[in-house]
């Protein structure tokens, strides 16, 4: 095998992930696991993680499903609603239960019905929040009736994210899985406490996949795929060794019946095939060496954290990706289709190794 065959890059984290809970966290989390070493865990279970107590839970209950699989840290959030209290954040924060708070505007996504109605109502919470450096982390989507699904992000940009940016000059900002190139200008010209995770699955797909060739509701997420001109800005950015963007996979598994229903539910499970899909598309740009800053320097330098120790392997060869990742008992109606499912990928992970013996970057 030759150089160009094998990558070996330190091991990346994941800063956007769905685990889910019961029966599918322990379908899933494997799929993380295999190749992530930390991971931003979301916080919009039934009902959502809004206090420490909850986190802590949810966090004991992520470690004893990892137990006996690789090494593995659950970095957990707390979901914002518009009676948070700042006491509450700032003592989750300081006794190390909780990483970074998740603003969702109310009804914008999946699970997102006790969100935030107007950000005006936390404006103590960001105060707070601003005060301690903990990091908010960003739906960034309007959920105006009145606002084509398509423009939903860049009109966030434009009547949220960036007065919230002003009236909280040292808040620390994560605007997630960004779709636009309105959002990759915003975040490239934006100081460096703002940054934005980018999906598998927005670098690969735009709405012509999900919409041309029939309806395909495996690739409906949200933010929605955008046309292939924001896919493109999205490679360019991601790519280019910006460290402002870095790897946020924003796997989001549900059972196929809930994928494919008269009104099927927003969310694509990347995980079993996250590192091999950004393994691709850095390739197809010519930038595989941008990789490891992508996936494993430039999530951690934002967040003040220590670079992994070990290594991620992955070779060139080619798999087919499986249809179906069962999920056990009740939960399992059909289990989850993953991304890319029955198509063959030519990166393969191929396992974890021990510390880099380089310099860490
Ligand atoms: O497509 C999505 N699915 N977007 C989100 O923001 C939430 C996620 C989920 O939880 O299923
Ligand atoms: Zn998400």
């Amino acid at each position: 095998m030759t150089g160009a065959d094998r990558l070996v890059i330190r091991r990346p984290d994941d800063w956007h992930l769905h685990l889910r809970d019961g029966a599918m966290l322990a379908a899933v989390l494997p799929a993380t696991a295999r190749g992530f070493a930390r991971a931003v865990v979301m916080p919009n279970l039934v009902p959502p993680v809004a206090t420490v107590r909850d986190a802590a839970a949810y966090r004991n209950r992520i470690n004893a499903t990892a137990k006996g699989g690789a090494r593995f840290t659950p970095l957990m959030t707390l979901y914002l609603t518009d009676s948070t209290d700042p006491e509450e954040v700032e003592k989750g924060f300081n006794a190390g239960v909780v990483f970074a708070a998740k603003l969702y505007p109310r009804g914008a996504t999946t699970n997102a019905e006790s969100g935030v109605t107007d950000v005006a109502r936390i404006a103590p919470v960001l105060a707070r929040m601003e005060e301690i450096g903990m990091p908010l982390l960003v739906h960034g989507e309007v959920t105006d009736a009145g606002v084509d699904v398509f423009d939903r992000e860049a009109v966030f940009i434009d009547r949220v994210l960036a007065p919230m940016m002003k009236d909280f000059p040292g808040l620390r900002v994560v605007l997630e899985h960004i779709t636009t190139t309105e959002a990759v200008d915003f975040v490239a010209g934006g100081p460096e406490r703002l940054a934005a995770t980018i999906t598998p699955h927005h670098l690969m797909v735009d709405r012509n996949h999900m919409l041309a060739d029939g309806i395909r509701p495996h690739l409906f997420c949200l933010p929605v795929v955008k046309r292939a001109s924001h896919r493109e800005a999205l490679r360019r950015i991601a790519t280019s060794g910006h460290p402002q963007f870095f790897l946020g996979t924003d796997s989001a598994p549900h059972a196929v019946a809930e994928k494919e229903a008269a009104c099927g539910c927003a969310g694509i499970f990347n995980a079993p095939v996250a590192m091999e899909a950004y393994a691709t598309v850095f390739e197809e740009e010519g930038a595989l060496d941008a990789l490891e800053n992508f996936a494993a320097h430039f999530g951690a330098g934002f967040y003040g954290l220590p670079v992994n120790e070990e290594t991620l392997i992955l070779e060139r060869d080619p798999w087919t990706v499986p249809e179906i990742v069962d999920v056990a008992g009740a939960a399992a109606r059909g289990g989850v289709r993953p991304f890319l499912a029955g198509e063959t990928i030519n990166w393969r992970v191929a396992g974890i190794g021990p510390p880099s013996k380089g310099p860490v970057l």
